[in-house]
């Protein structure tokens, strides 16, 4: 056993939370204070796709009175993974070398980003996880967490994915992992987004890490999770996942969907 000082908390500058916002009016301000509050050098970028409730006015006031709040406007609701490939590419645009995905209504605890930038250091992305030991989900009725929780395991089993949480929107990513990834070709739109963009960075060869996090329910405002959004996801991870498989059995004849830059042989990661 080592004993020594205590850990320096790790350095937060260099940091961008990207925040996607659609009608967050009640629980922005909120969360925007935490997250100074637990990483005072972090900047953040509200992305907002033109809020009916003032959002994005709010988002505007803040960054007005502080340097380390930036805001984008997007025309209209375009959905979740459209906004965040536009504030990865803001994100690239402005050099910051970490990016960290969090919700706009509390469900993400800003306290927890010192952990997950913490882990950062030994990975190429980090996953604030909800079912990994330790990880806990707080007021979601059941049936929600019945549908993330198989979503999970559907999308561990039709991708071959070894992650517990997949389709969380709480993460940090190094910045040249993000340029690395072809976001031009991410099609999704809702949260499925996450599932797609988890997948490529570990068939990329990219070291995933998840740690565990408590997601709260929001307390104010509604979820923007529809059905339409949970069909889009069924179906593309049911398709990525036929076609991965077809593509190992017909190899030449037909490309995996997303493929394997890494491949696990004889115990040892081999580059491709
Ligand atoms: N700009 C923009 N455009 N933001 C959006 C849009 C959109 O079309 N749709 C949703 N958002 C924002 C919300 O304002 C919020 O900040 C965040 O995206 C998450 O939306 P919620 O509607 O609160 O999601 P949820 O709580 O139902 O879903 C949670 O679980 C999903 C599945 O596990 C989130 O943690 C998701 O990130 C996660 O993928
Ligand atoms: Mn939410």
């Amino acid at each position: 056993m080592t004993t020594g000082p205590a850990e320096t908390p790790p350095g937060t500058a260099g940091v961008l939370v990207v925040i996607p916002t659609y009608e967050e009016i009640g629980s922005l301000g909120g969360v925007l204070d935490r997250l100074h509050a637990a990483a005072p050098e972090a900047h953040v970028l509200v992305v907002d796709d033109a809020s009916p409730d003032g959002t994005g006015e709010l988002a505007d006031a803040r960054a007005a009175a502080d340097e380390r709040v930036h805001v984008l406007h997007r025309p209209g609701k375009g959905g979740l993974g459209p906004a965040y490939v536009a504030g990865f590419g803001w994100a690239a645009e402005h050099g910051y070398a970490v990016v960290v995905e969090m919700d706009a209504d509390g469900s993400h605890p800003p306290e927890r980003l010192p952990s997950l930038l913490a882990a950062l250091e030994d990975a190429d992305l980090v996953l604030g996880s909800r079912y990994v030991p330790g990880g806990k989900v707080r007021d979601w009725p059941a049936y929600r967490l019945a549908l993330s929780r198989f979503g999970n395991l559907y999308t561990r089993w039709a991708l071959r994915l070894p992650l517990a949480d997949a389709t969380g929107g709480y993460r940090a990513a190094r910045a040249d992992l993000l340029a690395r990834l072809p976001f031009d070709e991410v099609a999704s739109e809702g949260y499925c987004f996450q599932v797609d963009w988890a997948w490529r960075a570990h068939r990329a060869g990219a070291r995933v890490v998840e740690v565990p996090i408590t997601f709260t329910e929001r307390a104010v405002g509604r979820s923007k999770m529809s059905s339409s959004i949970v069909g889009e996801a069924l179906a593309r991870v049911t398709w990525w996942g036929v076609r991965d498989r077809l593509a190992d059995r017909l190899p030449g004849r037909l490309s995996h969907p997303v493929p394997a830059r890494v491949r696990d042989e004889g115990g040892a990661k081999v580059l491709r």
